[in-house]
């Protein structure tokens, strides 16, 4: 990117490159937007640039940015208290619980709550084991849950290489995902059938009496927004049941409408016994994230001190943002907005897309929650760039778009649409023409190779 013009926009962008470190880089590589301001489904530059936010950043501000509601309740929050530790009681933490535990299972009527995601992975998997007694964790390939250790251990893509020390007792499977299939399944109800056969034998094979814990993520966002067939999470639970396993359901990305349900797991009918979040609890305006925990679980704690806890947990600044979210997206019938854009604009736009560019292999999603796969040739599948790389197409295309005003969120050989749930429609068309064109682009570069 060009280093923006004014004085203001430079030294932001110098004291940046000289002095912070930018998660999961080569620092050399780094070359940031630099961002003013935001409102709504945009983001705006140091040199008044607006781009439309198809990533919701990391896919966490399902409000978009700067909703009026939530920013007056953070300042008018600020104003009375900013901070309290996490043995008071507050009337906004307690209400951001109940809000939350609200739109749950009637089992899942407790939440602890974190500073963000990952902590919360950690400390569902801490319950898992304390509730068990056992240690052993599946979680799946093609699955993120955050860059702590137990998290990252058992995040299932490349970024756990070089973190993963072997001491965690995570133990990998592949889940059920028809379009790159490691079952040779032809159809969803195979997919879904072989994926679970196999799950159950590589619980025998790998001790059924050693498993505290399944983890997946609802719908797998990061590793390629792949929703399982119908059938699976039913399938899991009933595994889960037989070998007395916890079912951790990740919702940290799927959850709060991102998927046109409160939580993704709707969609699948599935009952967890614990329930991670984050991200869109308060649309990531101040950090958040929280474990909900089903009565049984909660219950072995009731005379027992749960061993575990966080300075910050249940912060009013975040847990009032959480209220004000949650009201706001209560009040502008959001989560149905976000099903509605999926079935009738996404949906539809994007699967017209896929029908006319070659370089587009699979389309995939709901809501406001969607990919489009990159591929070499649409016949054999060959993914645009190696597994755990990001191929010059894909950078080019990245670059294409934000030069005409659009983010995209891309991870490896995909692009992932993620918009805010409230992204008027006419501002969804305009992004939408802007990939269109840029998949143009990569339909040619990919012809003359
Ligand atoms: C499904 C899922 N779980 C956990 C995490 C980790 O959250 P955080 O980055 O807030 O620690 C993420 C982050 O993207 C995620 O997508």
């Amino acid at each position: 990117m060009p280093v923006p013009q004014s004085d203001s926009g430079q030294r932001a962008y110098n004291n940046d490159r000289a002095h912070v470190f930018h998660s999961w880089s080569a620092q050399a590589d780094v070359d940031p937007i630099v961002i003013d301001s935001a409102h709504g489904s945009y983001i705006v530059d140091a040199d008044h640039k607006e781009y439309i936010d198809f990533s919701s950043q990391l896919v966490f501000t399902n409000i978009g940015h700067q909703h009026p509601q939530v920013v007056k309740a953070i300042k008018e929050q600020a104003d009375q208290l900013c901070t309290i530790a996490p043995a008071y009681a507050h009337e906004k933490r307690s209400e951001a619980a109940r809000l939350i535990t609200s739109y749950l299972p009637d089992n899942l009527n407790k939440v602890l709550f974190t500073n963000g995601g990952a902590d919360a992975v950690e400390h569902a998997i801490r319950l898992a084991r304390l509730h068990t007694g056992r240690y052993k964790v599946l979680s799946r390939f093609r699955g993120y849950h955050g860059a702590t250790q137990t998290a990252m251990n058992v995040s299932g893509d490349h970024r756990r290489w070089k973190n993963d020390y072997g001491t965690s007792g995570a133990v990998h499977f592949f889940g059920p995902f028809l379009y790159r299939s490691q079952f040779h399944a032809t159809t969803e109800a195979e997919e879904c059938q072989r994926a679970l056969e196999y799950l159950d034998n590589l619980i025998a094979f790998e001790g059924p009496d050693l498993f505290a814990a399944f983890i997946m993520e609802s719908i797998p966002g990061t590793a390629g927004i792949m929703p399982p067939p119908p059938g699976y999470w039913q399938g899991v639970r009933e595994i889960c049941d037989k070998y007395g396993i916890v079912m951790i359901c990740d919702e940290v990305m799927a959850g709060f409408g991102r998927t046109g349900h409160w939580f993704a797991f709707e969609e699948f009918d599935a009952k967890p016994d614990l329930v991670t979040f984050a991200k869109g609890v308060n649309s990531g305006y101040v950090p958040l994230g929280g474990v909900a925990i089903s009565d049984e679980i909660a219950a072995r704690f009731d005379s027992t001190p749960y061993p575990g806890g966080l300075t910050y947990s249940g912060h009013i600044l975040a847990t009032s943002a959480a209220v004000a979210t949650i009201t706001a997206m209560e009040d502008e019938a959001m989560v149905d907005n976000a099903r509605r854009l999926g079935n009738d604009l996404f949906g539809p736009a994007l699967r017209d897309m896929a029908a006319k560019h070659p370089s587009i292999g699979d389309v995939r999603g709901l809501g406001c929650f969607w990919a489009i796969e990159l591929v070499k040739d649409q016949e054999t599948r060959e993914p645009l760039g190696a597994y755990g790389t990001t191929a010059p197409e894909v950078k080019e295309l990245v670059a294409e778009c934000r030069e005409n005003g659009l983010v995209v969120f891309h991870n490896m050989n995909r692009i992932h649409i993620c918009p805010a749930l409230n992204i008027p429609d006419d501002v969804a068309r305009e992004g939408l023409a802007i990939l269109d064109r840029a998949l143009t682009g990569v339909d040619q570069k990919m012809a003359v190779q």
